[in-house]
Order: structure tokens, then sequence, then C-alpha cells
């Protein structure tokens, strides 16, 4: 077995070999960075360096980075996310490129003297091109001059093969990615790719090509210098050295599930949703005693890192309830973590004694209300439940005051009443929420509400998914209110969309619904979002929808969800949901959107309508 100390070791010896010079772990909190809450990649704190800054170590570096990322939170609980994570990373500050930086990636993980990986386990993918950037066939050459075969090599756009920038701004580019083979069969079929083949393949380390600078007004200009910007994840490493089934085996997170185990009685494989609670407790954890414990952490609190904090702890307490545990039992954990990484985050010592008291005392402050929010949650419920007996009406949603209320008078963050909400078949007014929460609260603690959502999601991500969701709605319509619907205007903002189309009156309380949930039908049945250029007429004879005026020029694009091939038309089982002239950009699939609302539909003039929509 290959513990974590000696990955970490031999990663720093290998490039200290290649002449990188070594760099300390930079704190959690960045120090220059308003945009974002927490350090999320090792390049974070060399941001001044990448885009040209000399940086006093030299133009080589490698480092071992605690990094904590809060946009995948919902997917903590499977087999390979975490909030918290370290990242191994090996930079070049416009020094060596793409050849030297993949031949060593190579090296390290394949040579018997360093991971001693196998070859024939391995694939890779590269950036396909778009607008910003052409197809990455250099690098594709130098996978396939290491012994790489065609077919584990894949292209993908932009969503998948481009890293950066950390915040809002700054630099980034595309990248490769490399998987490891976990499948059932020892090895990979000759077909078998992280494209078609997703949950067979872990990604273990992306080696970023950083040759842009992302402006404040969306431009990409070039760097003054080419960089290197590499980040091995060091537990999904762990588990394809080790052959494990999930992160949670790795040395630095298997005592955390024991002492959890130890603690609760159950045993961590006996059922799905213990498995899940003993990794959602063990990864937040974690996590909380990492940012609390760097030198610049932060308490428990109602703003920014100290509200992140807040709902780690209270959601660790709560599945900590589901597991039957009674007693305070978080400082526990984070002791474990502390003993588990002081060693390579001494850190971790300095601010002991401060981490096992603020995790106390918010884990007791939490438990002193728990239970009579809970009780208050189980009262909504049978609210509803009553409300249905007697007239009939199935109530779905709580709304955002009766939410408010739980945070408010008992804390609970509204992520928790969320999760409470879907276990119970129902949903939460966010929005709505959100208002009562700004009339009470002071506006930093907004601030920290949506950074915490956003993520890594930056703005530019955002107006391309409303603006592939647009695009349902549009076929949505049509659907539902008839072939009358005609596009009349639209807008879109990194929070939302706004669409205006023909017809005649008022949509009823049912024909909403029917679209949401057309929309959100599209959305989970996850079809491919494709375009072909084509000339008007021929689009016409498609039948695509959208103006087909001459300023597009002789050529076209067409966008299609669904089935590219055949036309739309007026079922929801039909091949293809949506075909419109367009210029784009899209996702490339309508699953990774979200869930859909329409929050308003009103009139903007005789004869049409103006309906504005969220993603959730
Ligand atoms: N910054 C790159 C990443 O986090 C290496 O994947």
């Amino acid at each position: 077995m290959i513990t974590s100390e000696q990955l970490r070791q031999k990663y720093l010896e290998f490039f200290k070999n290649e002449k990188h010079a070594t760099v300390p772990s930079a704190s959690l909190i960045p120090e220059n960075d308003p945009t974002v809450l927490f350090t999320t990649a090792g390049m974070h704190p060399l941001v001044p360096y990448l885009l040209g800054e000399k940086h006093p170590a030299g133009k080589r570096l490698v480092s071992v980075q605690k990094c904590v990322r809060t946009g995948d939170i919902d997917e903590v609980g499977d087999n390979r996310h975490l909030t918290f994570f370290e990242m191994l990373g090996n930079w070049s500050l416009g020094d060596y490129f793409k050849k030297e930086a993949i031949e060593w990636s190579w090296e390290f993980l394949t040579s018997s003297e360093y991971l001693g990986l196998d070859a024939k386990k391995l694939a890779v993918s590269a950036f396909d091109g778009d607008k910003t950037a052409p197809r990455d066939e250099e690098s594709a050459k130098i996978w396939k001059s290491l012994g790489l075969s065609e077919n584990k090599i894949v292209y993908l756009p932009k969503e998948n093969n481009w890293w950066g920038p950390a915040g809002q701004t700054g630099p980034c580019g595309p990248d490769t990615e490399i998987f490891y083979w976990r499948g059932e069969n020892e090895f990979p079929s000759e077909s078998s790719n992280p494209k078609d083949d997703e949950d067979n393949w872990l990604e273990i380390w992306n080696d970023v090509f950083m040759q842009y600078n992302k402006t404040a007004d969306g431009k990409y200009e070039p760097l003054k210098q080419t960089n290197v910007d590499t980040g091995m994840g060091l537990e999904r490493t762990l588990v394809s050295l080790n052959g494990f089934v999930d992160v949670f085996q790795t040395d630095t997170l298997k005592p955390l599930i024991e002492k959890i185990e130890e603690i609760s009685g159950y045993s961590y494989a006996v059922d799905k949703n213990i498995t899940r609670s003993m990794r959602i407790i063990a990864d937040h954890l974690r996590t909380a005693t990492m940012i609390m414990s760097d030198d610049h952490g932060v308490a428990p609190s109602n703003v920014d890192q100290g509200y992140v904090v807040r709902r780690l702890i209270r959601r660790a307490v709560r599945h900590g309830r589901l597991l039957g545990i009674k007693e305070n039992f978080c400082d526990k954990i984070a002791e474990r973590v502390i003993q588990m990484l002081s060693d390579v985050y001494p850190e971790l010592i300095r601010n002991k004694a401060f981490v096992l008291n603020e995790t106390a005392k918010e884990e007791s402050k939490f438990r002193n209300t728990i239970e009579q929010g809970l009780k208050e949650f189980e009262k909504l419920l049978d609210g509803f439940r009553q409300a249905f007996e007697k007239t009939g009406m199935l109530i779905k949603q709580i709304s955002g005051k009766q939410a408010f209320k739980l945070y408010d008078t008992y804390g609970f963050p509204l992520e928790m009443t969320q999760e409470l909400a879907v276990e119970n078949n129902l949903e939460v007014d966010a929005i709505s929420f959100e208002d009562a929460f700004k009339k009470h609260q002071e506006l930093s603690r907004v601030g920290a509400e949506q950074k915490f959502k956003g993520g890594l999601a930056d703005t530019g991500e955002m107006s391309v998914k409303y603006h592939t969701t647009t695009h349902l709605l549009h076929a949505a319509l049509k659907k539902v209110l008839g072939s009358h619907v005609e596009q009349r205007g639209s807008n879109i903002t990194a929070e939302r969309l706004r669409f205006d189309f023909s017809h005649p009156e008022k949509m009823s309380e049912t024909q909403k619904e029917e679209v949401s949930n057309l929309v959100n039908y599209a959305i989970e049945h996850n079809y491919p979002v494709t375009f072909e250029e084509t000339t008007v007429a021929e689009a016409r004879k498609r039948g695509a929808t959208g103006l087909f005026e001459d300023k597009y020029g002789n050529l076209i694009k067409v966008y299609s969800v669904g089935d590219p091939l055949s036309e739309p038309d007026a079922h929801i089982n039909s091949l293809t949901f949506s075909k419109e002239i367009c210029g784009g950009p899209h996702m490339d699939r309508t699953e990774l959107l979200g869930k859909f609302r329409i929050i308003k539909e009103e009139a903007v003039s005789s004869g049409v309508r103006r309906i504005k929509a969220i993603l959730e």
C-alpha cells in the first residue's frame, strides 16, 4: 500500500530532481482575491506570477496545497467527491511547456521508480477547440509519442477541458486531464474512454496550459508568458494506486470513518444511507477543521467563510443524528483530523485549542435548537397533509417564510431545510427565502450565501446555461401553448433568464406547471446539444425555429437539443426536443443545467408575454 505521506514525498522528490523549488501550502483563505472564499487550487496563490511577476523561488515550482471547493458539496457522499482535498502540483512560470509537462506526468505515473501505474489503464482528454483557442492537437501528439493509443485520447469542450480563472478573472487555458481505469474488468476495453464511459474512469491529474487572461468583460487576452499549472488529487491518486473503492479508504479519511463507526455503533458498509452519512460527516468535519485551523482561519459565524464552517458542522450534526448519535461528537472527529494531518500542516497543532473549542461550542448551540426545529418541520408536514385531506390541495413547496423561520429561530441553514424537503418529496421556495433573508440580515450574509452556492461556476458559464435553458423553454412553450408561440425577445444574466414571446393571454397555473415540468423533463433526460452549419432553406425544411433573417449570412448555425437529424414535434417523446437557429454558445448536454423554475409570468404589451425563470 502507498500512504499519503509516501505519495507527497515521491511527488516532491520527482519534481525536485527536475529542478523545481518546493513551496509551502498557502493559506486556505485567499489573501488578495475577494471574489472567492477559499483557495480552490494550487495555482490560486500563484496568480500574480502566472501573470508575469517574478517569483522569488524561480520559474519551476512544486507544492502540496490544501484546497477547499464547496461547488460540489451536494455530490459529497458518493465515492469520489470531497470539499477539502490536497492537491499536488508543479508549475512552469514562463519556462517549460506542453512537452515537458506531459512527459513528466507520464513518467511520474508509469515509471516503476515512482508510481508504477499500468499504462494500459490510463486515458486522457484534450481541449476540442472553440472560438477562444484551437483544438489541442499538440498535447495529443505528445501523448501518442509516449505510447498512448489513439482511442484513449478524447477531445472535450470548454466545460471539461479548460481550467480557470480561479475567481472571476485571471489566468486560464486549455488543459489535458489524465484518467485511471476503475472498472470491474482488470483492463479497459479497446473502445472504453473517459468520454463515453465516465463512471469507470477517475480523473487523477490535470495539466493546464495557461496562456490566457480572462478580463472583467469576459475577453481572453493572450498572456505575456506561457505557463504550466498542474493539479493531481492526492486522495484520488491514492485510490488508484491502492485499488480502493472510494476516497474514504485512504489513510487521510479512513481513520475518521472508523471513529464514526466507533461512536455510532454502525459499520460503514452496512447500508447505503449509513455509508453516505458517514462520508458526509468525515468530509465536512475534516473541511471545517482545516478551515478553522488555518492561520487565517475563522470561527463559525453568519458571514463569509465562517458561514461555510457553520453549515458544514451543522450538516455533520444532522447526519450524526441520522446515525443515532445523541451526544456531542464533532470535536472528537476534529481531534482525529488534527492527529492525522498535523505533521504535514503544523498549523493544526498551533490552533488546536481554538478548533476543538469552537467545534464543540457550535455543536452544542445547534443541538439546543435542532430538536425543536425538527418538530417545527414535522408540524409543517402535518399542515400540508391536513390541507390535502381537507381540500385535496397538494402542497409541494415550503415557502420562503417557513424556511426563514427554520433558519432564524432554529438555526437551520437553507441547504439543510432543502435536504429535509427533498427527503419528503418537497421543495423550498429559495427565492422568497432570500427575500426574507435580505429583509432581516445584513448584506454580508447574503454575500456568503451567494458565493457558497456559486462555487466555482463563473458568470460566463451561468449565462451559457441560461442560454441553453432558453431554447428548452421556447420549445416547451410551443408544445404546451401551441405553434403560434414565437420569440419576441430574450435577455440573460448570470442570475436568471427573461423570455418574451407571442401569446394572446395570461398563462394559467396549470400551463406554467406543464411548461416547467417539460423543461425539467428535458434537463433530466440529459439530451445532447449539438449544432450544424447549414442554409436558411435547409434549416426551415428541417423544422427549425428562429429568426430567418439575412443577418446570419449564407451559412447559419442550427442548434438541436436531442437528435439533430429528426424534426421536433409536439410530443415530449420525439427524438428532437428543440431545433433553433442560433449563434451559440451552448452547454453540451442538458443535465448540467440544474432545476428550472418560473418565477414570474406577465404581460409586456398586447399579445406579448414575458417569463422570468431561474436555475436552482
Ligand atoms: N488548476 C488546475 C486544477 O485545479 C490544475 O485542476
